[in-house]
């Protein structure tokens, strides 16, 4: 969050410069605020089936004394909706929506799908998931039913149907929650599923010989004669297989949905969203695929053990936000601590609004916390939340009053606002998927890269946006892709037109490696890009100790892999190479740049120290015409910017444990204080939000 930027006077032209910028904001209706309520909202799951009807308005009271403005509600309680086969009983769950709506909260209704009831385990068995390892799931837990069952689905479709029947049109229902995290994308591993598989093979591949040739199955005598042969993978097994299957479990997950969405739609006013609550990094889906018939993405925002990292959260806000490139809600955070970590501290004064703050300005409209009140039994009797056994408030109440207050008292700035980035990072599941699969070294993790980059290229630009490989890219002056595996080439001509375009494009270590296929490229990296780059991989390494480097960008170190490039074209320009090392690094190249038509293309071959990540940024930014969205601010502060017609709003935040003095660039409504100013002073979980217009 440091920043090291520009003297006063050309931040202020860096701002001008980005007001100009967004006077072209897209001005299109934003989904995740909902009509008639604020524009962003505080609120907290509650369940009123775990507790008599008596105690509802008391619980509605306090929510409304802390201006809360919506619940999460019903997504586990099917046996109550349900008791029996085909009876149905709503009645309770309207009064609870309606007397919410009294006291000003709208209802989010989750769909009970991730919590079948007993009696439909007991009566239909099949519906239950199989384990890999062949065992049955009990009930008991959660995600315990098979999403590729059709019985299951035919259950889920009724359940929600019924519940669109009787709320499709319900005014103080706001939308609907499909499952639950999506059950984990747990699959079954029944005979079942292996002939979906199968079938899903086959529709996509047409013929065996086809599917034969993309996986290579001559090797080890994986040849299939017959579509019936085909396993569904445990453990490790041929590349291509394995991502397929992932695929399959993607596809499965989104018919799934399906069912459920279509089962609403008929019965719902268009104006309830669809969405469902994803987990940030999860990667048991490809979420650009699941999330394109809802109308917004949610994410489940903890902490666990230790205290929030901003970075780490800030690039999975970025992540949700990029699943349908607009903005989003945390459907649930943590009120303090949660239950399932392996050290459940509660989080410091403070910290949690910051958080909340934290997601306003990664472009969040609405923050839940998990839960309001627990039950007195179940599996999660001992986790945060506002209200204690007792059902009075803890202590934190008063923080999430706060925090909700504030909400309630700046939303009209956050009205039609959105982040705004000139630079993208790319994240695929294919490439993530295939690097998993096939990691070289277990220290390789795409993820921590991709923060690498996020950290070091927020630094310049305090504002990106984490994209499909598949986006749009022409609004973008920086584009990086660090690590996409799997380019196929239909992928390289997207990226070229890009860079064709005006564009730079940086690629990370093991790019343009795979098909689509997971089957090695027959060319040497960057595959389809070799041409645009001017230059190869000619041999990759996976290293035991840190490398030397040294060039443009300063010296340091590579870490954990390191690829040997070599220019094939004259007007490449070498920017770092190694040093003295395994003796086929000594002196090789490792970052290379061309410029291409009206753009330019880097590829960097190793994992860099934070120095080097660090001024690599810094040339990136020059490079590219990249400009801070707000200008400096002092280490430890984080700061976002959403976009809005003639508006921007900031959300300044100290993660720092002093007290931090930040200036303006200029004159701001500081609206949290009700004053204007050109400085504002944050102790520790500090925030302030600056409205410039
Ligand atoms: C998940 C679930 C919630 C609850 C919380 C506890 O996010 O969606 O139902 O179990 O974890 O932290």
């Amino acid at each position: 969050m440091s920043t090291s930027f520009l003297p006063r006077a050309v931040s202020c032209l860096a701002l001008l410069v980005s007001i100009a910028a967004f006077a072209q904001a897209p001005n299109k209706p934003i989904p995740t605020q909902i009509p008639g309520q604020n524009a962003i909202l505080l609120g907290a799951a509650w369940y009123p089936e775990q507790w008599p009807e008596s105690r509802w308005e008391e619980d509605l009271r306090l929510m409304e004394a802390a201006d809360l403005k919506v619940v999460r509600i019903a997504e586990f309680a099917w046996s109550r909706m349900e008791p029996s086969e085909g009876h149905y009983d709503f009645d309770w769950l309207e009064r609870a929506i309606n007397l919410a709506g009294k006291h000003h909260i709208v209802s989010v209704l989750g769909t009970p799908t991730a919590t079948p009831p007993a009696w439909l385990a007991r009566k239909y068995p099949d519906t239950l998931r199989i384990e890999a390892n062949g065992q049955r799931v009990m009930h008991g837990n959660r995600a315990h039913a098979s999403a590729s069952s059709p019985r299951y689905r035919e259950f889920c479709r009724r359940i929600a149907e019924q519940m669109a029947i009787r709320f499709g049109h319900n005014p103080n229902v706001a939308g609907w929650q499909i499952d639950n995290e999506y059950g984990y994308a747990l699959m079954s591993y029944d005979e079942a599923t292996r002939q979906q598989f199968q079938a899903w093979l086959k529709a996509k591949y047409k013929t065996l010989d086809n599917l034969n040739t993309h996986w290579t199955t001559s090797y080890w005598s994986q040849t299939y004669d017959d579509w019936v042969e085909i396993p569904i993978p445990i453990g490790g097994h041929n590349p291509g297989l394995m991502l397929d299957w992932k695929r399959f479990i993607t596809y499965t997950w989104a018919s799934y949905q399906q069912n459920q969405i279509d089962a609403i739609r008929k019965h719902s006013d268009a104006r309830q969203f669809t969405t469902g609550n994803f987990m940030g990094f999860f990667d048991g889906f490809d979420h650009y695929t699941i999330t394109e018939p809802l109308t917004f993405a949610s994410w489940d925002d903890y902490v666990g053990t230790g205290h929030v990292d901003p970075d780490r959260n800030g690039l999975s806000h970025d992540l949700t936000r990029g699943f349908k490139r607009q903005n989003f809600w945390v459907m649930e955070t943590q009120p303090g601590a949660v239950n399932w970590s392996p050290l459940n501290n509660f989080l410091n004064r403070g910290e949690a609004r910051a958080m909340a703050w934290q997601a306003v300005g990664h472009g969040a409209d609405d923050v839940n916390y998990w839960q309001w009140r627990s039950a007195l039994n179940g599996q999660e009797e001992i986790h945060g939340v506002l209200v204690g056994p007792d059902g009075t408030p803890v202590p934190f109440y008063d923080e999430a009053s706060q925090t909700a207050h504030e909400f309630a008292k700046v939303e009209s700035s956050f009205r039609d606002t959105q982040p705004l980035s000139q630079v993208a990072l790319l994240y695929s599941y294919d490439s993530h998927w295939a690097i998993q699969f096939q990691k070289h070294t277990e220290k390789y993790d795409d993820i921590g890269i991709l923060k690498a980059y996020y950290r070091a290229l927020r630094q310049i630009s305090q504002s990106i946006d984490v994209v499909s490989a598949y986006a749009p890219l022409e609004g973008y002056k920086l584009v990086a892709a660090p690590s996409l595996n799997v380019l196929p080439k239909d992928l390289a001509d997207h990226l070229r037109e890009y860079v064709r375009n005006g564009g730079h494009l940086v690629l990370g270590p093991r790019s343009g490696m795979k098909d689509e296929f997971n089957a090695l490229l027959p060319q040497r990296q960057p595959g389809f890009l070799v041409d645009v780059l001017g230059a190869r991989v000619e041999q990759y390494y996976a290293l035991e100790t840190n490398v030397p480097l040294s060039g443009a960008w300063g010296s340091g170190e590579a870490s954990i892999w390191a690829e040997q490039l070599k220019s094939q074209t004259p007007g490449d320009e070498v920017l770092l190479k190694y040093g003295k090392s395994n003796g086929w690094l000594d002196g090789q190249p490792c970052v290379i740049t061309r410029a291409y038509d009206k753009g330019r293309i880097t590829y960097v071959g190793a994992v860099l120290d934070d120095k080097l990540m660090a001024a690599a940024a810094d040339w990136m930014k020059q490079k590219s015409g990249v400009t801070p969205v707000f200008g400096q601010v002092p280490d430890g502060v984080e700061v976002s910017r959403r976009v809005g017609p003639g508006k921007q709003v900031f959300v300044l935040i100290n993660y720092s444990q002093e007290s931090r003095h930040v200036a303006l660039p200029h004159v701001m409504n500081l609206v949290l204080e009700g004053k204007q100013g050109d400085k504002v002073d944050l102790p520790p979980f500090g925030v302030a939000v600056a409205l410039d217009k």
